[in-house]
């Protein structure tokens, strides 16, 4: 997935462009660069790494123009280096194209070009295109763009610009966003609207097989190699929102530090009167909702661990059968409907490839479509056929943390209305279960506050080679979620694991080396817990504990211990998470890593 930003008008387009790709830069940013059309003449600049090195080369140079593209790439094809990144030009460098997606037939087509005397100078798909386009530029730029996409098979979101026609930007869409930004003698093309926002609200989605002909003046629409159409645009209410680290280190400190306010606020939008739970945005009737018999949960990720939390859930509370699957799984397999089926995405920023992919299958299989996204205007979210936020914010960082504890926490209101309103569950059974987790956010303001303590065994542990996670229950999630958080942002290999699992393998790893994340808080699996501690501790693992504040007898077989309040079983996983994330940042941090943009990550995965 990478991020793209046009900017057609009289403004700096330098800087434009630039604070345009900082704001993409959760889409990846592993090489950046523009192109602009300046008194008639292409030119453009690329450089490996984070915006800033691109922002450094261009420091001195007084860049004009009033057309001009932009690119921050997440390798694809092509290693991330300065001959991949984007923008790529045509064989005469009188075209330049960004462009965000998979061209699946590339290799056919670069043979083919090759074999008609194409030389290429990059590994990518995209730069095929940049020269597809450019063969067929005797025909106008629009029509070129329209001819050269005959020949893709695959995902798109292309810009384009031409020395031979320096007053427009021409783009189009298959299976990747573009957003348009109607501004007032300026105009705007993004992968994203955030990027947009703080030029304009006026914007225009472009949907799949339309192409647009942007200019500072106006925009015109057309179908890809079809008629000319008009689209109505719409105005967004919300801002673009800041990316300020307000006095943190890093985005994701940040973001951990914001989850008790971000589950009060969750709360206050799901929950009425201390007593009842609102999904406003989900257009089922009470009668549909509890006459599905069966939720189908894909996701990816974090959000594919906040999915297997669900299950638990939704099954006890609310007795509904219900499966998990990884989204880029459940894409590619038989999807059989049988009875009142729901399928049910989860996605932080609601433009996951194999995520939307998904629901766009299901949908062409009559199933009815809820999502439950942070993202508002995201694509899951306006596919959907109903939708509930999660009300975390803008999460910069690319580890997901107080969206994957608002997902929780959703989902655990979403299981208790479910299970409410087929009156599995009393009124005052539901008051209750509302009082306790109001008091959740206050937990974690209690487990942040031992953030030293946690930093002190991050240090212990920070050269370790490898690490293993188990729980059981609800917390088997938990363990996943622990494991991904460590490995993604401090490239330390870690697993995690049913803890009942240990004995069918993985207890072959356990040595005196390795340290095992032990997640044990009071739930009805406890006793197992402890025993398959002592399984660890018998081989001579290295034991960091997770344990409730009231509990004494698993102090005695931690090698270090962390604590979170007594609460619900089914509430632990919530509070499990934030100690695991601190964990997974000070580890991380004490190796020097870039938490907030983990190497080969980006934040929304907008290719398969
Ligand atoms: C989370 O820490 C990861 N960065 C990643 O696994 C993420 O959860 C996954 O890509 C799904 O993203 P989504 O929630 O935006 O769909």
């Amino acid at each position: 997935m990478c991020g793209i930003i046009g900017y057609a008008g009289p403004k700096n387009i330098e800087s434009i462009l630039l604070v345009g790709l900082e704001r993409l830069s959760y889409r990846g940013y592993d090489s950046s660069g523009i192109a602009i059309i300046s008194d008639g003449e292409l030119s453009y600049w690329k450089k490996t790494g984070k915006i800033r090195e691109l922002e450094k080369m261009l420091r001195n140079l007084s860049i004009k123009g009033s057309i001009g593209i932009g690119h921050t790439r997440w390798a694809t094809h092509g290693e991330p280096n300065e001959m991949n990144a984007h923008p790529h030009l045509g064989p005469n460098k009188k075209v330049a194209i960004v462009h965000n997606g998979i061209i699946e037939n590339f290799s056919v087509l670069k043979e083919e070009l090759i074999k008609n005397g194409h030389i290429f100078r990059s590994d990518t798909d995209t730069e095929i295109v940049a020269h597809l386009i450019e063969s067929y530029m005797d025909l106008g730029l629009v029509q070129a763009v329209e001819s050269a996409t005959t020949h893709l098979k695959g995902s798109y979101a292309i810009a384009a610009i031409a020395e031979a026609e320096p007053d427009k930007i021409v783009v189009c869409r298959h299976g990747s966003p573009l957003i348009i930004g109607l501004g007032k003698g300026e105009n705007l093309v993004s992968s994203d609207i955030n990027a947009i926002l703080p030029h304009t609200k006026q914007i225009v989605l472009l949907e799949d097989d339309e192409l647009a002909v942007i200019t500072p003046s106006k925009v015109t629409y057309k179908i890809i190699n079809g008629k000319a159409i008009t689209k109505k645009s719409q105005h967004i209410r919300w801002d673009a929102l800041t990316q300020e680290k307000s006095g943190y280190e890093t985005f994701m400190l940040k973001e951990i530090f914001e989850q008790p306010n971000v589950i009060r606020q969750l709360i206050s939008k799901m929950v009425v009167a201390d007593k009842q739970i609102k999904l406003k945005h989900i257009k089922l009737g009470q009668k549909d909702l509890a006459s599905i018999t069966r939720i189908i949960i894909q996701a990816c990720g974090t959000s594919w661990h906040a999915g297997l939390y669900t299950k638990y859930l939704m099954e006890n509370y609310a007795r509904i059968l219900t499966e998990v699957d990884i989204s880029s799984e459940f894409r590619y397999r038989q999807m059989l409907t049988h009875g009142n089926d729901v399928v049910l995405a989860l996605s932080q920023s609601g433009e996951t490839a194999d995520t939307l992919a998904c629901l766009r299958e299901a949908k062409s299989k009559y199933f009815k479509v809820l999502a439950l996204v942070n993202v508002k205007g995201s694509s899951i979210d306006r596919e959907s056929d109903g939708v509930m936020y999660s009300y975390a914010g803008q999460e910069v960082g690319v580890a997901s943390t107080k969206n994957y504890v608002a997902q929780l926490v959703a989902m655990y209101l979403f299981s208790l209305h479910m299970g409410r309103i087929k009156k599995l569950i009393s009124p005052q059974e539901l008051a209750e279960k509302i009082s306790e987790i109001k008091r959740i956010p206050d937990h974690i303001e209690h487990i942040l506050a031992q953030t030293d303590k946690i930093k002190a065994i991050a240090k212990k542990y920070a050269n370790s080679q490898e690490f293993l996670f188990i729980g059981r229950g609800v917390n088997y999630p938990s363990a996943l979620e622990g494991a991904l958080k460590l490995k993604e942002i401090s490239y330390i290999h870690a697993t995690g694991y049913p803890a009942g699992e240990l004995k069918h393998g993985p207890i072959a790893l356990i040595d005196s080396k390795l340290p095992v994340v032990c997640i044990a808080p009071k739930t009805h699996t406890y006793e197992k817990m402890l025993s398959n501690i002592q399984e660890v501790r018998s081989r001579k693992g290295r034991t960091i504990i997770v344990a409730s504040e009231s509990d004494t007898e698993l102090p005695k077989y931690a090698d270090d211990l962390i604590t979170i309040p007594d609460v619900s079983e089914d509430l632990t996983p919530i509070l499990v998470a934030v100690p695991l994330q601190i964990l997974a940042y000070e580890i991380a941090t004490q190796l020097g890593c870039d938490v907030d943009q983990p190497r080969n990550l980006a934040k929304s995965v907008t290719v398969e």
